[in-house]
This record gives structure tokens, C-alpha cells and sequence, in this order.
């Protein structure tokens, strides 16, 4: 339970991390989502307080149970966990795993969308979703220390990631290569690479439960070289 003191190299850190998808609704019946199962972002919470950290949990909707030892928020839509995420804020360390849908719906009507005979279907508009990951390692102020993204990719993963870190503001970014077969969507393995200011570090093909182990080591070798 909460009450308890940790222990392990990360007792007496914060973390936050995002998982799962979101669901953009296009009416009360109907949404927009990305692929998604959760398995990895409740893996690196897990991983996490198992090392001692207070792990905060922002989830999308997934078939998961709530991680034991991890105060879970369950969210909908993008803008939802983004709130949610400004909310736990001040953390030691953000990992945003959560597979977040780039758009939303502008206006979403309060009763279903009918069909109607020969009439044409509807058009959605949409609006770009506000960039968690992004906005976070922005932050002027409750900046974590460590802000970790993560990246999809299907071929040139690793030098995709490289941008994408750039363009984010991010320390890492985890770089998953989901052209050959493994790190596929609710799957339970991947092949990752780990991208920092020193470059790219090829991570052996493994479970996500051991992706999410390596990463929450290599995060509390971090915090332990910061406090030399
Ligand atoms: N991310 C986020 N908020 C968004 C979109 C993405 O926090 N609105 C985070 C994801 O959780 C992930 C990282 O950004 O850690 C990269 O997500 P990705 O979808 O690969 O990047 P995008 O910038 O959306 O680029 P694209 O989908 O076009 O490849
Ligand atoms: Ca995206």
C-alpha cells in the first residue's frame, strides 16, 4: 500500500507514466482510437515501483488490470490525459508510452449520429491532439529530470527516433522497429533500441516485461550517477 515506505534504488522517486490508448469520440456510441494494448506502459510502471519509485499511472482504456503498488488514473480522451499528466506533476522521471490518437473529432454531437437513406456519410473534422510528450519536456517549470518518449516505427527505426527525440525535447527515446515482425501491437515481445545524447544503444530482442525491467535499471543508474 501507499503507507508503506519503498525500497530499492529508486525509493524516494516520482514517476509518471502513460499508457494504453486514447479514444477520441465521434458521438456516444462511436470514437476514434490507436492500436494499443498497454501491455508495455503497465509494464514500466510496474518496473518501476518494483525498483522503490511512487509510480503514477495515466491510463487509456485497455483490458489491463490496475498494476498492485501503483496509483492508476484511467483517462479517455488525449486531452484528458494530458490534464492528467499536468496533474501529478512534479516528477523525477516521465516515460510516456501511451499510444496517443493524433487528432480528435472538433464537435462531437450529444445524441448518435443516425444514417439516413442515400444520404451522404459523415465528415469528420478533426484537430490536431495536444502533444503530451512534447509539451512536458518543455516545461519551464516541473520539467522532470528525465523525460523518456517512446517511437514506433516501421523501417529506419533508429534513425527516425534520433529525429523524433530532437523534435520533442525529450532525454530518450525507446525505438520500436515494427516492420519485422516483433514489437507488433499487443504482442509480448520487441526490439528496441535506447536513443540518448550519446546515441543509439541496440537493446537484446526481449519481452516487454524485461524491456520494462532494462529501462527502469538504466533509469535508476541514471539517478544514481546524478546524486554522486
Ligand atoms: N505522444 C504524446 N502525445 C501525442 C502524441 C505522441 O505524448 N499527442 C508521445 C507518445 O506517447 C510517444 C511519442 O510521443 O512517447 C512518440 O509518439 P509518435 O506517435 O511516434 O510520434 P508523433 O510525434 O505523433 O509522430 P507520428 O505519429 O507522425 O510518427
Ligand atoms: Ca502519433
Amino acid at each position: 500500500s501507499g503507507t508503506v515506505p519503498k525500497q530499492g534504488p529508486l525509493a524516494g522517486r516520482s514517476a509518471l507514466v502513460t499508457s494504453g490508448p486514447t479514444h477520441e469520440p465521434i458521438d456516444p456510441v462511436r470514437y476514434i482510437a490507436n492500436r494499443s494494448s498497454g501491455k508495455q506502459g503497465h509494464a514500466i510502471a510496474m518496473a518501476l515501483a518494483a525498483l522503490g519509485a511512487r509510480v503514477t499511472l495515466v491510463s487509456g482504456p485497455t483490458r489491463l488490470p490496475d498494476p498492485d503498488g501503483v496509483e492508476t488514473i484511467h483517462v479517455e480522451r488525449a486531452e484528458e490525459m494530458m490534464q492528467a499528466c499536468r496533474d501529478s506533476l512534479p516528477v523525477d522521471v516521465a516515460v510516456f508510452a501511451a499510444a496517443v490518437a493524433d487528432w480528435r473529432v472538433i464537435s462531437t454531437p450529444a445524441a448518435k449520429i443516425k444514417k439516413q437513406d442515400g444520404a451522404p456519410p459523415p465528415a469528420l473534422e478533426l484537430a490536431e491532439n495536444p502533444d503530451i510528450l512534447k509539451t512536458v519536456s518543455g516545461l519551464a517549470t516541473d520539467r522532470p529530470a528525465l523525460v523518456v518518449g517512446f517511437a514506433a516505427e516501421t523501417g529506419d527505426a533508429v534513425e527516425k527516433a534520433v529525429a523524433k527525440r530532437k523534435r520533442k525535447g525529450c532525454d530518450w527515446i525507446v525505438a520500436n522497429d515494427v516492420s519485422d515482425g516483433t514489437g507488433t501491437f499487443g504482442g509480448d515481445e520487441n526490439a528496441v533500441h535506447l536513443i540518448t545524447d550519446a546515441g543509439a544503444d541496440a537493446w537484446p530482442r526481449s519481452t516487454k516485461q524485461d524491456v520494462a525491467r532494462m529501462l527502469a535499471q538504466r533509469i535508476a543508474t541514471y539517478f544514481e550517477s546524478e546524486s554522486d
